[in-house]
This record gives structure tokens, sequence and C-alpha cells, in this order.
């Protein structure tokens, strides 16, 4: 008998969230995890004079099939109409391919292996003259157990505007702006409500001792009524 039931292996459908999460929370401390990969675009706004990483991220569909990848980047500046090749990295070998470039380009992609998902580069002492589309190309071999090999080439465009000055998206400062008018809206409509409620309550109290004293008077009222017919029914 084995000693690991395999049913006991096997999640059930609904636990295979929850292991995944484990296993995300789990691999910043686990060396070789490939569960953690995921395609994040690549920032697109770089600043003169400093560095940047142009990112490019192609996760394997499967992640247990080894595989086998070689990098090409290529880069057409803004306004010409072709693409020159600018990069290349093969087996741990990066070569930069274009002499604008030199001695400006530094790997920043998957580190130790060859079996590539993070193929980002980093580009040092941006200029404006960097600016334009950067196409990255991840030549994949992927090798099934039965000896089956299958190559597929995956694309990702990064389109690069280098800017004088870090800007801030607009979608950002939208945002910030919204929160304030909602927390001082929310604030202000609180405030309106409790004074509503504060008049309404004081109101409804003023109303009702009014109406209590009208009653109590009434009632005296006709208490001493009653007591007069008394008086009288007696006499
Ligand atoms: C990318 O490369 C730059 C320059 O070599 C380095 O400073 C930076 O830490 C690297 N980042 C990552 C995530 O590897
Ligand atoms: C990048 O800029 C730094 C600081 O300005 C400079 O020391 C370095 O030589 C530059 N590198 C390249 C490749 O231009
Ligand atoms: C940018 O390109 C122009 C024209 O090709 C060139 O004259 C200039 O020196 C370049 N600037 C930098 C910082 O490389």
């Amino acid at each position: 008998m084995s000693l690991i039931n395999p049913q006991a292996v096997l999640l059930p459908g609904d636990m295979a969230p929850v292991h995944l999460l484990l296993l995300a929370l789990l691999c910043p401390l686990i060396d070789h995890c490939d569960g953690a990969c995921a395609e994040v675009d690549s920032d697109t706004e770089a600043v003169v004079g400093r560095g940047f990483k142009l990112g490019c991220i192609s996760c394997k569909r499967r992640s247990e099939v080894e595989a086998f990848a070689t990098v090409e980047w290529y880069f057409r500046p803004t306004g010409e109409a072709d693409f020159v090749q600018i990069y290349s990295y093969n087996e741990g070998v990066a070569t930069i391919e274009h002499i604008d470039f030199s001695e400006r380009i530094d790997w920043n992609g998957s580190k130790r292996s060859n079996d590539i998902q993070d193929a980002s580069i980093y580009l040092l002492n941006v200029t404006f003259n960097d600016s334009g589309t950067y196409q990255c190309f991840l030549y994949r071999t992927l090798s099934y157990d039965n000896n089956f090999q299958k190559r597929v080439i995956v694309g990702k465009v990064v389109h690069l505007t280098v800017v004088a000055k870090a800007t801030r998206g607009t979608a950002s400062i939208v945002s910030e702006v919204m929160m304030y008018v909602s927390i001082i809206g929310l604030q202000v409509w609180l405030l309106i409500e409790m004074i509503y409620c504060y008049r309404k309550i004081a109101a409804a109290g003023e109303e009702a001792l009014r109406e209590a004293a009208n009653a109590e008077y009434l009632a005296i009222a006709s208490e001493s009524k009653d007591n007069c017919a008394g008086v009288q029914v007696g006499e």
C-alpha cells in the first residue's frame, strides 16, 4: 500500500483558489516557483536622464511544461517607419545590437534560467530620442514529456514617451480629487442630516410637551367637571 493516499492529494474544486493564493503568498520565499507569473503591462512613461524598465512578461500557459526561450527587442523611434533590433538575450548572453543603446541596456528579466517568462530590460540614461515603440519577442521551445517539441513566438509592444519631469497620470489625479469630493460631500451631507434630525426631534419634543400639557389640562378639566357633576348629582 502506498503511503500517500492519492485522494487526499487531490483538491476539491473549491479548494483550488485557496491553494493558488497560498502558493502566491509563499512564492517569494521559494526560489524555483513558476506559479507566481503574472503578465503585468509595462510602464509607458520614462523620465529623461533616469533609468527605465521596459517590461515584457509572457507566462507559459502550462507552467509544468519545460521550456527554453531566447529574447529579441526591437525599437522604432517616433516618426520613423522601421524597427531596428536593439538587443538579444540567448542562454544568459546579452548583446546590445544598436550603437544608440551601447552600454545602456541591462537585463531585467528571468535570471538563472533559460525558461524565460520575464524578458524585461532596463534602459539607462534615457534620452528624448528613446521615445517610440518597443517590441519584445520571446522565441520559446516547449518540450513535452513524449519528446514532442513545439515552438511558439510571443510578441509584446510598449509605446514609450519620454518626459522632462515625472508627471502624474490623469487617472491618479482624478481619483484623488474624487476621493476628497466624496469625503467632504459625505461629511456635509452627514452634518445636514444631523441638523435636520436634531431640529425634527426638538420640534417633535416640543409638540409632545405641548400635547402632554394639553392632555393634562383637559384631564384636569374633565375631572373637575366630573367632580362637579358628581357634586351636583350628590346634592
Ligand atoms: C534592473 O536593472 C537595473 C540596472 O542594472 C537595476 O538597478 C535594477 O535593480 C534591476 N531591477 C530588477 C527588478 O532586476
Ligand atoms: C549615465 O549617466 C551617468 C550619470 O549622469 C553617467 O555617469 C554614465 O556614464 C552614463 N552612462 C551612459 C552609458 O551614458
Ligand atoms: C537625438 O537625435 C538627434 C537627431 O538624430 C541627434 O542630433 C541628437 O544628438 C540625439 N540626442 C541624443 C541625446 O542622443
